[in-house]
């Protein structure tokens, strides 16, 4: 199989390092295209092409530019792709009924987390009406290089998106503010208290996959009644929720937005 990825930026790099990394393709297999030339010369593990040449000859094509430049690109590929091949958009804010304006071929979308840097990115995935079983087996396992794959209809790739590929980044800034806090109170250095801080969670979350544990089973094996750590998730059950509620309406609202200037930027 020969994949293609247009757009050397950090997504198409991060895809085609990881594939190659794999050592699922032989020589030719891979090919990359970009608008500027310079990191194509830079490119050492892939054959370099143009957009068209990459498109009339991979069997996956990854489309890993932004909203502003998706339909000159989808417009020039268009009449170059296989017939049979699949074309991949990295955006999702671009509708399918956005790109079938512009080509009526399979498409589908994927949406890959920062955690695919240590192969355990959770990656959404949906498909227009036009793609078979077949290519679903053929993307699935080619993601499955960057982690897991979970296939969502279209309309539930922004809360998706927000449950894996915004998740790392609210997670992390949860943590910060608690290994904020926990400095005031000890002399323990912070890079200390965020080493416990980082493992405790990352175990927590290994604990509790690993045995099929809720979150209510964990505050209850940890918290005793009466005792020091009930103190703790009281807090954190009567005072959170409210955050964590102005945070997914303003991401969601946000995400809106995003969605109507990329639409615009589609033109
Ligand atoms: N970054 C993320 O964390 C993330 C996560 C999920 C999804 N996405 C989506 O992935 C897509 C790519 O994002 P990115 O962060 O990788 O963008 P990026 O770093 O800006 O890279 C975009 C690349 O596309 C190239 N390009 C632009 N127009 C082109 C054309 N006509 N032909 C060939 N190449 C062209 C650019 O080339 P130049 O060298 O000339 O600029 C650049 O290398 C976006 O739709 C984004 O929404 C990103």
């Amino acid at each position: 199989m020969t994949v293609g990825i247009i757009g050397m930026g950090s997504m198409g790099n991060m895809l085609l390092e990881k594939f190659y990394a794999s050592g699922k393709f032989g020589e030719g297999e891979l090919l990359a295209a970009n608008r500027s030339p310079e990191k194509l010369e830079q490119c050492r593990i892939a054959v370099p092409c143009s957009n068209t040449e990459l498109a009339s000859r991979a069997d996956i094509v990854f489309v890993c530019v932004r909203p502003v430049d998706l339909k000159s690109v989808l417009s020039e590929i268009a009449p170059c792709l296989k017939e049979d091949s699949l074309l991949v958009s990295l955006n999702g804010s671009i509708t399918f009924d956005m790109i079938r304006n512009i080509t009526d071929h399979k498409t589908a979308k994927v949406i890959p987390s920062v955690t695919a840097e240590i192969n355990r990115s959770q990656t959404i995935v949906c498909y227009n009406g036009k793609v078979t079983e077949q290519d679903k087996e053929s993307l699935r396992s080619l993601l499955g290089i960057i982690g897991e794959v979970i296939e969502l209809p279209e309309n539930e790739v922004g809360m998706g998106s927000e449950l894996v590929s915004c998740m790392p980044g609210f997670i992390a800034s949860i943590f910060d503010v608690v290994c904020t806090s926990a400095e005031k109170h000890t002399d323990i250095p912070r890079e200390q208290i965020v080493k416990m801080v980082l493992n405790t969670m990352s175990a927590t979350g290994d604990l509790m996959l690993r045995n099929d544990m809720t979150f209510d089973e964990v505050v209850t094996r940890v918290a005793t009644k009466g005792g020091i750590t009930e103190e703790g998730t009281k807090v954190i059950y009567e005072m959170f929720p409210e955050a964590a509620d102005e945070m997914f309406d303003k991401t969601l609202e946000k995400r809106k937005q995003t969605a109507k200037k990329a639409a615009e930027a589609f033109g």
